[in-house]
């Protein structure tokens, strides 16, 4: 029996197939090279972008030569775009030949879903649930080992998607934190650990007693053991002095943050709600470089936000150019639907959008070719 999964959208996603990867071996399946003789295959799926959910649908649509040739294949839809009401009433109408679909808080229960699928039942359960502490994972990142830290986020930024397929911010308990990562160190395969969670400086608030992440960053590097530590995703408003400071003392720690800025004007970032302003972003930028000589820095923007004005747009441009990241993240806004920007006035066309896209990444690349930087 073989499986094959298909993995879109961010690293928490890249894991959690590892996660999916773990339930199917314990099933007895082993993992294929290629998905057109396989048993079960997994599209575990992204909702962030307009893009990233029509590249999904197109793929599943082709699955349905697969089920024609193969009538026992076990099709599973999970992940983000799952965990939206609409889209998964969606995906299971345009779908027939699809078995099993469920949301990103049903994973534990996979394996039961599995088995029953072989009584001929289709499934369809989203709901929100605790964090799972349990379930093992088959890592496949080569020397790297992700360690999921918490999940969901309570930032709601008016475009973001995140909050309401991923649900509200849930720590794990460092003890399980601190004991996963002595596993990882004692199996000698890995040399870098990277910790997950969509704003990893919020960490620990919702513990009891709460731990801080400046001193779950502390606590990891006091582990022995010959490993590099790195982390995604720092929201600007959450990053305090504190960690800045771990990481400069801590030969443990990457010099490397990914600090998403999406916009370089104000009164964008105020509509898109990140609660901090173009200058306050550069100040940490700059107590960064201060505090941590050659950190590496990279970043998110978000082009074409509505109302966006050439002007505004302008201003993230330089905020770029002022910074001189080692490498950034551009994208066009896509509105998504249940959020706030989704149903604001003046969505900048879609041409205009490209326009900025290029232009910013033309900035990246001149650059990235006048610091040497990559
Ligand atoms: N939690 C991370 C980001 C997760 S999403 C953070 O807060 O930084 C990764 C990136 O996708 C975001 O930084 C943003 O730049 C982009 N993104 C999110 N929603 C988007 C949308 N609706 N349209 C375009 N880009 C979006
Ligand atoms: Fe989305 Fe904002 Fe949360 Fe990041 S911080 S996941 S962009 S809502
Ligand atoms: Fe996509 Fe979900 Fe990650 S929407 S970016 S896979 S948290």
């Amino acid at each position: 029996m073989k499986y094959f999964i298909v993995t879109y959208g961010c690293q928490m996603n890249v894991h959690e197939s590892e996660k999916i990867a773990a339930i199917l071996e314990k099933l007895g399946y082993s993992c294929a090279e290629k998905r057109e003789d396989v048993d079960i295959i997994v599209f575990n799926t992204c909702a962030i972008r307009e893009g990233a959910e029509d590249r999904v649908f197109g793929n599943v649509g082709n699955l349905k030569k697969l089920k024609k040739k193969n009538k026992d294949l076990i099709i599973v839809l999970c992940g983000c775009m799952t965990q939206k009401e609409e889209t998964a009433k969606k995906m299971l109408r345009t779908f027939p030949f699809v078995d099993i679909v469920i949301g990103t808080f049903n994973l534990p229960k996979l394996a039961d879903y599995i088995k029953q699928v072989k009584d001929g039942r289709q499934l369809e359960i989203w709901q929100e649930g605790d964090i799972d502490e349990v379930l093992p994972y088959k890592r496949t990142s080569g020397d790297n080992a992700w360690v999921n830290i918490m999940q969901g986020c309570n930032n709601f930024c008016t475009y973001c998607i995140v909050p309401y397929v991923r649900g509200r911010e849930k720590s794990r308990s460092e003890e399980n934190i601190l004991n996963e990562i002595k596993q990882i160190i004692s199996e000698k395969k890995y040399n870098k650990i990277t910790l997950l969670g969509q704003n990893v400086n919020s960490y620990g608030k919702d513990l009891n007693p709460p731990v801080s992440f400046a001193q779950l960053l502390k606590d990891i590097c006091k582990l022995e053991g010959d490993f590099k530590i790195s982390f995604m995703t720092s929201h600007p408003k959450d990053l305090t002095d504190e960690v800045i400071d771990v990481i400069a003392n801590e030969d443990k720690i990457e010099k490397y943050i990914h600090l998403p800025a999406q916009s370089g004007n104000n009164r964008i970032l105020n509509l898109m709600n990140r609660k901090y302003t173009r200058e306050k972003y550069l100040s940490i930028i700059d107590k960064i470089r201060e505090k941590i000589p050659n950190c590496r820095i990279t970043s998110d923007f978000i082009v074409g936000f509505p109302s966006e004005t050439e002007e505004e747009f302008e201003d993230t441009y330089s905020l770029v150019k002022q910074v001189q990241f080692d490498s950034i993240f551009a994208f066009m806004y896509s509105p998504r639907e249940g959020t706030v920007a989704s149903k604001m006035n003046d969505q900048v066309p879609e041409i205009e959008k490209h326009r900025r896209v290029n232009k910013l990444l033309n900035l990246e690349k001149d650059i990235q070719k006048e610091t040497g930087k990559k």
